[in-house]
């Protein structure tokens, strides 16, 4: 396959961008770098030090002879995407390329200007590029949990059947997002499925829960092919700020009660997950959804865990139920289904004691360069 990947150098994009490399497809790694500009504007900058898109790519070439060709540009910027699109022709283009962070898009009116102009525009000009070069290029775009909330009924993978004053029809899950972010995703569903009815385009939709982790097996290979991995507030998912929260013995931020309940994934499983969509592809004209996470636990289950591991460690770690800066129902019920991924070949590695002492080691390299100030800056949701 000859995968462009935008959205490159982030957390999920290199690891990807690597995975594909080494089963021996031809990748095109596409970034702007707003991730590493927003990190330096908020002083939340990557714990672990990774050299730019193109040194990365050299390195990689150095120790595999795989090449990995990379662009620099805004995919929110359509001739410069159109351009990628004409030059390679792709039989996959991977979407990473979003502003990701719910407390980024509640910072201020700009952030959230920028994040609905960055995360729709960017989506709808990969439908427009897919349309004018090659409409049978199937797009696999990343969704979120996050768009389908927490509602008080089972969560279907992507689709609902309703029955309604004796007739039927199938629709997408009802969605309710809560935050400005996760919103624009469920906006990107839409604008997908309306342009894989009017135009017959290939989607995939992963719905993914958030992902923790840090090594893949391609970055075993150096130190300098690891993914960026942030701890902060703002960039930081929770399993991986808990764990940089034990080792420098900061109380781990529970929000609230802590009974919040999320589907969680491990980074080795989103490159599963993402590389089976792609061998797997959705039919012309079909959105195919699967709900991308391989267990739930509360927030709560994760800091315990996170506290007895550090604790055997040798960590003094603590836990402090902070108040919740979010508008978000903390007491809920929470039901998803996730067998579509299972089905096409998903082994998931599950959050074992054996991998939070992995994170903890991985970590623990780089204990020196934690800046506790950036850990908790409460941005509120009103
Ligand atoms: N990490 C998670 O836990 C998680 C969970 C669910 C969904 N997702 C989704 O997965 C995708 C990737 O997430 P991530 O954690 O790797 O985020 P990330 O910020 O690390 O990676 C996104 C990359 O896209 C780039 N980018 C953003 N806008 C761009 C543009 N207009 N043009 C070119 N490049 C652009 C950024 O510079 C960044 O390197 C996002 O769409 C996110 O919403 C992530």
């Amino acid at each position: 396959m000859k995968v462009l990947i935008l959205g490159a150098d982030g957390y999920l994009g290199w690891p990807t961008c690597m995975y594909f490399s080494q089963r021996n497809h031809e990748v095109i790694g596409v970034d702007n770098y707003f991730r590493r500009q927003a990190g330096m504007e908020l002083d939340c900058e990557s714990l672990i030090p990774t050299p730019n898109l193109n040194r990365r790519a050299k390195i990689w070439q150095e120790l595999t002879g795989k090449k990995i060709d990379i662009q620099i540009g805004d995919v929110t910027h359509y001739p410069f995407l159109l351009s990628l699109m004409r030059q390679y022709t792709p039989d996959v283009v991977i979407h990473y390329a979003e502003q990701p962070s719910a407390p980024y898009s509640m910072i201020d009116h700009e952030k959230a200007v920028f994040t609905v102009q960055n995360n729709l525009i960017s989506t709808l000009n990969i439908a427009y590029a897919i349309k004018a070069v090659n409409l049978d290029c199937h797009l696999i775009k990343i969704g979120t949990m996050g768009e389908y909330g927490t509602p008080d009924i089972d969560i279907e993978e992507g689709w609902l059947e309703i029955e309604h004053k004796g007739r039927k029809d199938r629709f997408l899950f009802p969605r309710q997002a809560s935050s400005l972010y996760h919103t624009t995703k469920i906006q990107d569903t839409d604008l997908l499925w309306f342009y894989v009815r009017t135009w017959g385009l290939r989607v995939t939709d992963l719905m993914q829960g958030p992902v923790y982790g840090i090594k893949t097996e391609e970055s075993e290979l150096d130190e300098n092919l690891l993914t960026i991995f942030n701890y902060d507030e703002v960039f930081g998912t929770v399993l991986n700020r808990f764990i940089v929260q034990a080792i420098a013995g900061y109380p781990l931020t529970v929000f609230g009660k802590g009974e919040q309940i999320r589907g969680f994934i491990n980074i080795k499983d989103t490159m599963q997950c993402v590389y089976l969509a792609a061998a797997n592809p959705a039919a012309s004209g079909e959105l195919r959804i699967f709900n991308q996470v391989t267990e739930t636990f509360s927030i709560n289950q994760l800091a315990d865990k996170v506290k007895n591991t550090g604790l055997t460690l040798g960590y003094n770690v603590e836990i402090a139920h902070i108040e919740n800066p979010r508008v978000e129902k903390e007491k809920h019920y929470y039901n998803p289904t996730y067998t579509g991924l299972l089905e096409i070949g998903l082994e998931p590695h599950y959050l074992t004691e054996e991998v939070l002492i992995d994170l903890f080691n991985i970590v623990s390299n780089y204990q020196n360069a934690i800046n506790v100030d950036t850990i908790f800056r409460g941005v509120k949701w009103n």
